[in-house]
């Protein structure tokens, strides 16, 4: 049976790209955000994980207006990363795992979920860059499960349902046959608002209580609707939509082995947390 090892939850600004490529970790601006990764990845040095199931949202890459699916799943055998006009340079492809993404497409229809299987799948920013800031030598050592949640076109999913998709998420890796060990991913947030009359609109006290939250009362931002959400958080922080999921998809009982909060990075109050799986 493949067990779940863990969680990791981060911010996922498109800068970031810029900062890597021009070698800019321990400029001022930067360091306390990367530096923020330095435990993570000592914990995935030391875990090695084989699979990282990946929530995250696709920013009109792979899905745009024309076709957008609540949920999706990559089933590809690799995941290539392409331009989207940030400027950023194109990160080198992941590799997937087909017959895993198939069992997990297959659970989740199984427990009435319908996301849409993708057997070809391009991944942005929000795959990219957490990738490349857990491994940066970007020689990624996990073959990644890509989970696409819809935060960019009304209606989106619900906290509640993202939560119960998380679940179902992990009774499908928890189902596999396979030894593997399993790293949630979640990718987005925090507060954070891109446009409109709020743009630049960070929410420091709500950020905080909701990475409390995910340690101490997990479902806890279930009670609020998309509306609520979008009001504390900013249009593009209901990207923490991702880390709920993925709190979901971890066993009740976790440890909080890591956290850190650094703003602003560009427009967005940028958050980090691990989360240890109860053996
Ligand atoms: C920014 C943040 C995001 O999550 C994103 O997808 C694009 C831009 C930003 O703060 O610049
Ligand atoms: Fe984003």
């Amino acid at each position: 049976m493949a067990r779940i090892v863990g969680g990791v939850t981060t911010s996922h600004v498109p800068a970031i790209g810029g900062a890597i490529a021009r070698r800019l970790q321990s400029e001022p601006y930067w360091k306390p955000f990367f530096d923020g990764f330095i435990p993570v990845r000592q914990w995935l040095a030391e875990v090695k994980p084989d699979v990282a199931v990946v929530f995250y949202n696709d920013h009109g890459l792979n899905f745009f207006l024309d076709k957008m699916p609540t949920f999706a799943v990559g089933a590809a055998p690799e995941y290539r990363n392409a331009d989207e006009g940030w400027g950023i340079p194109t990160l080198a492809p992941l590799k997937g795992d087909p017959a895993f993404s198939w069992h997990v497409i297959e659970s989740l229809v199984d427990e009435e979920f319908d996301p849409v299987s993708c057997q070809e799948m391009l991944v942005d920013h929000a795959v990219s860059l957490p990738m490349a800031l857990l491994w940066p030598d970007q020689a990624c050592p996990v073959r990644v499960i890509p989970v696409c949640i819809n935060t960019v076109q009304a209606p989106l999913p619900s906290a509640r349902r993202c939560y119960k998709l998380g679940r179902a998420v992990a009774r499908a890796v928890q189902s596999w046959p396979g030894d593997e060990k399993v790293l949630m991913i979640g990718t987005g947030g925090l507060s954070h608002q891109l446009d409109g009359e709020r743009a630049g609109f960070i929410n420091k006290p709500f950020d905080l209580e909701f990475m409390r939250s995910l340690t101490e009362n997990p479902a806890w931002a279930t009670q609020f609707s998309t509306h609520e959400l979008v009001e504390k958080a900013g249009t593009q922080g209901i990207e923490l939509l991702m880390w709920l999921a993925t709190r979901a998809a971890l066993p009740a009982s976790v440890t909080q082995l890591h956290t850190n909060y650094h703003l602003p990075i560009s427009n967005t109050a940028t958050g980090l947390m691990l989360l240890q799986a109860a053996a």
